[in-house]
């Protein structure tokens, strides 16, 4: 891949906890508005590489580029989210009490950068903003109605969409079909392929169909170093993540 089209850049990253490597020499590049999904067994580094990225942990060793010029590790979790890396964790987060179009709003009033002055100047700009995303992540219908109230799965869009008014250039989202309906897994890979042609998407899945249904390029994580990276099929077929991970 070109240097230019580089979005999120991770070479030789490592970071041990009480001298275990929890990520050992990792290294891979995320292209603008590409969609990656990692996959790997329990332990891999997963969640810890989104550690790193976000700043939550910081690498002993290694680099990490974010568009080009900006070393994320000399930067704390604040600064990175204010560069537009937004990351969904595993649990939603949403305000239970609050109706989906407030929790929305919520989050576009927490919003940093350019947008954030026009938004709370207009009201229809805010408005027409909460329409779009309530429409993305398929919960127009559930505008008014509190989040508490939603399915499992409809909360985790709703989050989605929260992150989304963030207006982030990439997308950090961590096992998002775990607890959903195979109704729920097959919309959330839709709404993620139509997020991914405006923005960026690292996504960590264990569900394989979901990653199926995604289509797009695979890293396999094993012992915190990429073990094998390619389509599905390629991956599926390599014999030591049969062995590590797809096997079991
Ligand atoms: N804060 C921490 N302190 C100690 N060990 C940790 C910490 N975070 C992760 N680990 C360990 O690092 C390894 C990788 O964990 P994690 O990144 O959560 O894996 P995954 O998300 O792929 O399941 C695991 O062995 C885990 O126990
Ligand atoms: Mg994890």
């Amino acid at each position: 891949m070109a240097k230019a089209e580089t979005l999120l850049y991770l070479d030789g990253v490592s970071v041990s906890f009480d001298g275990f490597k929890a990520l050992n020499n990792l290294s891979f590049l995320i292209g603008r508005n590409e969609m990656r999904a990692i996959i790997g067994p329990n332990g891999a580094g997963k969640t810890t590489m989104m550690d790193v990225i976000t700043g939550k942990t910081r690498p002993d060793e290694g680099e990490l580029r974010f568009d080009g010029k900006i070393d994320l590790t000399a930067h704390d979790e604040a600064e990175i989210a204010g560069f537009g890396i937004g990351r969904k964790f595993q649990k939603p987060t949403v305000f239970e009490n609050q109706s989906v179009r407030d929790n929305l709003m919520l989050a576009l009033k927490a919003l940093r950068g350019p947008f954030a002055t026009l938004f709370h100047r207009d009201d229809d700009a805010e408005r027409s903003r909460i329409d779009t995303l309530l429409a993305t992540i398929r919960l127009t219908a559930r505008r008014d109605d509190l989040a508490g109230d939603l399915s499992h799965g409809q909360k985790q869009w709703l989050e989605i969409g929260m992150l989304l008014a963030q207006d982030p250039e990439l997308l950090l989202i961590d096992e998002p079909a775990a607890g959903m309906t195979d109704a729920e897994t097959a919309a959330t890979a839709d709404l993620l392929r139509e997020i991914s042609k405006t923005h960026s998407v690292v996504v960590v899945e264990h569900d394989m169909a979901f990653v199926r249904a995604l289509g797009v390029k695979v890293t396999v994580l094993h012992e915190g170093s990429v073990l094998a990276e390619g389509s599905l099929d390629h991956v599926s077929n390599d014999r030591r993540v049969i062995d590590v991970y797809l096997g079991r």
